[in-house]
């Protein structure tokens, strides 16, 4: 009876949103047919015929590279490491590096040399060869890595196309509701073409949706003999086929307008996202809170609903770092609003949740009602912030407040602006800010939901329209939020979070993975589109766990929970149309299932705070792909079942309903379940049990996995070797969680000489240790004694408590083992 009314309302409240939904219709149909009729000569020609680029004339060298004349065309190959390098075909205008950090990149010393079929240009690491036609070959010492046709013009646009290999696997492109591997769905007979348009694909989005919010036109190459890296930079709309036919299965990227600049680097996966991040930037360092669990739901509709959702995490002993505020918490979904009615205490409220360690987030959409009632409305006109059509009318669209106007952030001045917004906020309590429908979204009766193709934007005093300004629109709104949190919160790290972006975005934002359903094909999918934003510099995100439109029922809400206790962004967020859902909602056993992942998140904490600090200095995603660990190994290519988190651990979700075990294909080496140290072999597919109660989590042989307890750290050892020889380490970073202080590294090595193991200890930085007791827990072989700094200690159960106490280090542990 209870399940029954329950559906009825929310039957009823899925109607009563379709109704109220309806009211945008009028202008949702008005709006349409403005955008076609002012947009129809901005509408891509399709008759221009190709140009070629003409023939090779000559080379002049330059600093770091050189400078290439062709009959119709220019080209630039700037080093800007041996292994890493621009290239630049003109006509077209330079991108604004929004993409962009910035970084004075050493001079690289090259060489230049005529050939008989054009030049060949070398650094220490890098060979690239330039045909008198403009097709380029570019290899590293082991052989060529990458072949690419002499780009052609197509009146504005530049039409560039790689040759791949057969057993080539490319990887990234943004968001992606793809395979992990693009080419995967590729058939001789049906090529897939990628949009590079930011997208709200709505209330449709499933696996194969594309474009989606975030489109980044860089991707990762894998092969037999080798891999690569490559990132257009161009922020037109574009997009990029993928063709198997037989006989030359290649990856063509077009683009609307602009110059054809992009970037190669060439090496392992590891570091080509050094490479990748050092130009465009990495996500900083977040505060340590944002890593634990957030909870969210379109429908806290007051204070009181918020409250007793904390309340029911406190009473049901659930950890929860933060809660969100979606826009039924403003005034009829106006920006920087909160009803006051329904938020009477809202700064005591704010700073209750403080005190109990819940950060409040808070939504905004970049629509602005047009409303001459608004002061942002007003303020904004008198600034000329918002964007407008050549004729200087404002750009009206209907989205969630109304007929709204758009600031547009590619104009600095209106980024200050905007960014000055959020100080009231901050004053109220709020902590950090979510950035929703900014593609930009707009609702449309018909065609492209977004703002007209014909629109103006300033790109910083150059001047373009939406074609080119579009794909950036989102990533400059959040970097105005970012550098607000910088300016009012100087001695915290901001927190920021987007639903669209760019090449760049994870200099300022956050991502999660959009209104997915409440599928277990979307559960899958999930995996490959996290692993595929991690690739392409992304790396915080995570997804609506759940998913966010549908009512997930317990099992897969449970699935999907333990799999997101291993991605960055852990939060659980549903729709207004759909059941609230938070860990308790579906009763027993998954409550008590979910408080136990909430807790394996808690103890995870060192070891994924590392992970983020590694982001922040190298730019690996903590969230990698199997084929991380082993490039060569064709088995892991195109695996988006499983994923690694960091180098230590294997995550082998479970993506189907009613599963109890389930295949892993290993990566080489040995391996150790997390839960009760059962060994396996690398290189092989093997079965795991995978009860309700987990999932299949795997611990790398070699691994030194740090584990709070309470005040206490315990380093999970597992030994790499079995029974022989080996070496292995480990950094922790520790730091106040918070803020720009000290910081400490600990690094702890571990060598394995027969029976002995020797685990030494040293540490850089003056954050002092934050952990009470260090105990050593060994994983595989037995523990029969143990030194510390030369004293014999008991041992007993593995365990060898308190190695260190009460912030002392040691120098030296030896163990002694016996092969299990
Ligand atoms: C769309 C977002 O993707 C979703 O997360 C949010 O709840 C709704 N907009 C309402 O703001």
């Amino acid at each position: 009876m209870r399940a029954a009314l329950k559906q009825l309302w929310l039957g009823l409240k899925f109607v009563l949103q379709a109704l109220w939904f309806l009211r945008y219709s009028p202008y949702a149909i008005w709006y349409s047919w403005q955008r076609d009729r002012r947009d129809r000569p901005y509408q891509p020609t399709t008759t221009a015929a190709p140009a070629s680029v003409g023939k090779g004339i000559q080379a002049t060298p330059t600093d770091r590279g050189a400078q290439f004349e062709f009959e119709q065309a220019s080209l630039e190959l700037a080093f800007l490491t041996p292994d890493f390098v621009r290239v630049t075909w003109q006509p077209g205008r330079l991108p604004v590096p929004y993409a962009l950090t910035d970084r004075d990149w050493p001079p690289v010393a090259v060489d230049l040399a005529e050939q008989a079929e054009g030049w060949r240009i070398s650094s220490s690491d890098l060979t690239i060869a330039v045909g008198w036609d403009g097709g380029i070959a570019i290899g590293d010492r082991t052989g060529q890595i990458r072949q690419e046709q002499p780009p052609q013009r197509l009146g504005e646009s530049w039409q560039h196309t790689a040759l791949l290999r057969d057993e080539e696997c490319l990887y990234g492109l943004g968001e992606r509701a793809a395979a992990f591997n693009l080419r995967a769905p590729v058939t001789p007979e049906q090529p897939k073409t990628y949009q590079f348009w930011n997208y709200d694909p709505g209330n449709i989005y499933q696996p194969g949706t594309d474009p989606m919010y975030i489109s980044i036109p860089v991707y990762m190459g894998l092969h037999r003999g080798g891999s690569y890296l490559a990132f257009y930079e161009n922020t037109f709309r574009g997009e990029l086929t993928l063709s198997n036919s037989a006989a030359e299965p290649r990856a063509t990227a077009t683009f609307e307008g602009g110059a054809l600049r992009y970037y190669l680097a060439v090496g392992a996966p590891p570091l080509l996202m050094e490479r990748y991040t050092a130009l465009t930037g990495r996500s900083p360092l977040p505060p340590r809170w944002a890593l634990g669990y957030q909870q969210s739901h379109w429908g806290y509709r007051t204070e009181a609903n918020l409250r007793q959702e904390v309340q029911t995490f406190q009473a049901e002993d659930l950890p929860l770092s933060a809660i969100h505020l979606d826009i039924d918490c403003q005034v009829n979904h106006r920006a920087f609003t909160l009803d006051p009615q329904r938020f009477p205490d809202f700064r005591q409220f704010t700073a209750e949740l403080a005190a109990a360690g819940v950060r409040v987030i808070a939504i905004n959409n970049p629509g602005i009602q047009h409303n001459r009632h608004s002061n942002l409305f007003l303020e904004g006109q008198i600034l000329n912030a918002f964007c407008t059509y050549a004729s200087g009318d404002l750009v009206v669209a209907p989205v969630w407040p109304g007929r709204s106007v758009f600031p547009d952030f590619t104009n600095p001045v209106v980024r200050d602006w905007w960014s000055r917004q959020f100080a009231y906020l901050l004053q109220v309590g709020v902590t950090g800010f979510w950035h929703d429908m900014n593609e930009p979204a707009a609702f449309a009766a018909w065609g492209d939901p977004t703002l007209p193709l014909s629109t103006r934007h300033c790109l910083e005093g150059r001047g373009g329209d939406h074609r080119e300004a579009h794909n950036v629109y989102g990533m400059l709104e959040t970097r105005a939020a970012f550098e607000s949190l910088q300016r009012y919160r100087p001695a915290t790290r901001p927190f920021v979070v987007t639903r669209s972006g760019w090449a760049g975005m994870q200099r300022y934002a956050w991502t999660w993975t959009g209104d997915i359903v409440s599928t277990w094909e979307a559960l899958r999918q999930t995996v490959a589109t996290i692993l595929g934003l991690g690739l392409s510099g992304v790396a915080f995100c995570g997804s609506d766990i759940g998913g966010f439109l549908g009512n997930p029922g317990g099992e897969l809400y449970l699935r999907w929970f333990q799999m997101a206790t291993f991605t960055v962004f852990y939060r659980t967020h549903s729709a207004i149309s759909v059941g609230h859902r938070a860990p308790w909602t579906y009763g027993e056993p998954y409550l008590s299932l979910m408080r136990r992942f909430l807790r394996l998140r808690d103890q995870l904490m060192p070891y994924l705070y590392t992970l983020a600090w590694e982001a922040s200095d190298r730019g690996y995603p903590p969230v990698r792909p199997l084929f991380w660990l082993d490039p060569k190994d064709e088995t892991l290519w195109n695996r988006a079942d499983a994923f690694c988190l960091g180098d230590a651990l294997l995550v082998c979700p479970v993506l189907a309903q009613g599963l109890r075990s389930r295949p892993c294909d290993l990566p080489p080496g040995n391996w150790y379940s997390c839960w009760d140290d059962t060994h396996w072999t690398g290189g092989q597919t093997v079965e795991l049990p995978a009860p309700l109660e987990q999932i299949p989590l795997l611990v790398r042989a070699g691994s030194i996995l740090p584990l709070s307890e309470g005040e206490d750290l315990t380093l999970h050892l597992y030994p790499p070797a079995l029974g022989s020889q080996g070496e292995s380490q480990y950094r922790l970073y520790s730091d106040a969680g918070e803020g720009y202080g000290d910081s400490r590294l600990d690094h702890w090595h571990l060598s394995q000489q027969g029976q002995t193991l020797t685990l030494t200890w040293r540490s850089q930085g003056d954050y002092p240790f934050p952990y009470g007791r260090v105990n050593l827990h060994l994983h595989g072989p037995a523990l029969e004694q143990a030194w510390v700094d030369g004293q014999a200690v008991a041992v007993a159960d593995q365990v060898l408590p308190a190695a260190a106490s009460q912030g002392k280090t040691f120098e030296q542990v030896c163990l002694q083992i016996r092969a299990a």
